[in-house]
């Protein structure tokens, strides 16, 4: 019995969602608990890639019971969307789905607003993923926000969606000068998706400690990563939500005593979308052939993701903020064909070495990474699936990255198939 927790130790695309799904198959229960259709994770269902924004990684394990937590934001078309797409299969069905009342709602005016304040940016726009996240927070915090236990007296929420809709309308157009949007089909769109939703309130929160108490396996599955998180990222370069371990109680209402274990996800390299500091950021042939290889374009967005080298000072910051001891390497395979790999140790900063992560954006910004090489292992790890298999100078990087970080691997992905996993260490 066991409840993990699965965190991104980077900016986001680490591959938590495979590896979610990965350990899916020993678990009873996975539970989202931050973050809404911005997160994009591609996992293998069948043989065939599905990209899941909202629904657990684990929805298509047979058995698993999946929970969106409340401090999940619900765009509620992407989620009948995706319901659709996988009911075929037979999953997503009610008694394997259960969405908690406390939710909150991403709606049209939340995307609109956000549209109207990223073109308002100009060059400083944070380059959102235009899914309407940071204005869903934002009005979840001011309490303008509406939840989805809600949706259950529709005509109730109807109203309420109304008022608060028409104060948005004036936001748009008299401070953005943008459209309003048109609450009556609005309301519309809602009234016919409410059915399809309500079923899968629940309260959640007992039920989630009721499966971890009763000797299940329960998975928290991270979306994002420690780099985008609102009170420890590189704001404003962040998301609007704590998607470090410290997000799990008030996005899920279980204690943080119920977890026994923080896991983090990074991956060989390191990779960003969207603007922000980003110091181990490479623009040659070698970022040029990571993108290539490690299929580095946004699974949200498509926008091509910025590549890098990994990142050790940044790495030891998200070990501190999550409480990792144990940490899950992914896309080793896609640094194959590197014939020299340089990891960052520290960074300079104003003339001095700094091994610490600046907390301000603008600091990051100014730091120039300092570079380790390692020797690259030129050969295929993709179909390595024991320790023994991986050629020796993987080993070496790993047990370096081991050394620089602070934490030990306990298993690296070398590759998108669903097994292309090697352990070193039991995980779940
Ligand atoms: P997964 O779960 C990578 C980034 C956006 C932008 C910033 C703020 O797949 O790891 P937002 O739309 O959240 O307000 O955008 O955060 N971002 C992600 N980058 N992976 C993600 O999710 C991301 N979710 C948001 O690109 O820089
Ligand atoms: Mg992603």
């Amino acid at each position: 019995m066991s409840s993990l927790l699965i965190i991104g130790t980077q900016w986001g695309d680490e591959g938590k969602g495979k590896l979610t799904n990965y350990y899916a198959a020993h678990a009873d229960m996975i539970v989202r608990f931050q973050g809404g259709a911005n997160a994009g994770h591609t996992v293998s269902v069948n043989g065939s890639p599905v990209v899941f924004h909202l629904l657990p990684s684990g929805i298509s394990v047979p058995g698993v019971k999946c929970v969106i937590g409340a401090g999940v934001v619900i765009d509620p078309h992407k989620l009948v969307e995706e319901i659709d797409k996988v009911r075929p299969l037979g999953i997503a069905e009610r008694e394997n789905l259960l969405i908690d009342v406390g939710a909150h709602l991403t709606l049209e005016y939340h995307r609109a607003i956000e549209a109207a304040q990223e073109r308002a940016r100009g060059a400083a726009a944070i380059g959102t993923t235009m899914r309407g996240i940071g204005p869903t927070y934002a009005d979840r915090t001011a309490r303008e926000g509406v939840t989805m236990g809600e949706m259950a007296q529709f005509d109730a929420f109807a109203r309420r969606v109304r008022d608060i809709a028409e104060r948005k309308n004036t936001l748009l157009t008299k401070a953005y000068d943008a459209e309003p949007v048109n609450v009556d089909s609005m309301l519309d769109g809602l009234r016919e998706l409410a059915p399809r939703l309500t079923p899968h309130l629940a309260d959640t929160p007992s039920i989630i400690r009721e499966a971890a108490a009763s000797h299940g396996n329960v998975i928290f599955e991270g979306a994002q990563g420690t780099l985008l998180d609102l009170s420890f990222g590189t704001y404003p370069f962040v998301t609007s939500s704590n998607t470090s371990a410290g997000g799990l109680a008030p996005g899920t209402g279980v204690p943080p005593s119920a977890i026994d274990e923080v896991v983090g996800v990074a991956k060989a390299y390191i990779t960003r979308v969207g603007a922000g500091p980003f110091p181990t950021e490479s623009d040659g042939d070698a970022a040029e052939q990571i993108r290539r290889r490690g299929h580095e374009h946004g699974s949200t967005t498509g926008r091509p993701r910025r590549c890098g080298w990994l990142d050790t000072v940044a790495l030891r910051y998200s070990i501190a903020i999550n409480g990792i001891r144990r940490l899950i390497i992914t896309k080793l395979d896609v640094l194959d064909e590197c014939e020299e790999i340089p990891v960052c140790v520290a960074y300079e900063l104003d003339g001095e070495r700094v091994e610490e992560f600046p907390r301000s954006a603008e600091a990051l910004a100014r730091a120039v990474p300092v570079y380790e090489t390692m020797p690259g292992w030129l050969s295929d790890t993709s179909a390595c699936r024991e320790a023994g298999q991986l050629p020796q100078k993987a080993i070496e990087y790993l047990r370096r990255v081991e050394k620089l970080s602070g934490a030990s691997v306990a298993a690296v992905s070398v590759g998108a198939a669903a097994h292309a996993i090697v352990h070193f260490d039991h995980v779940l």
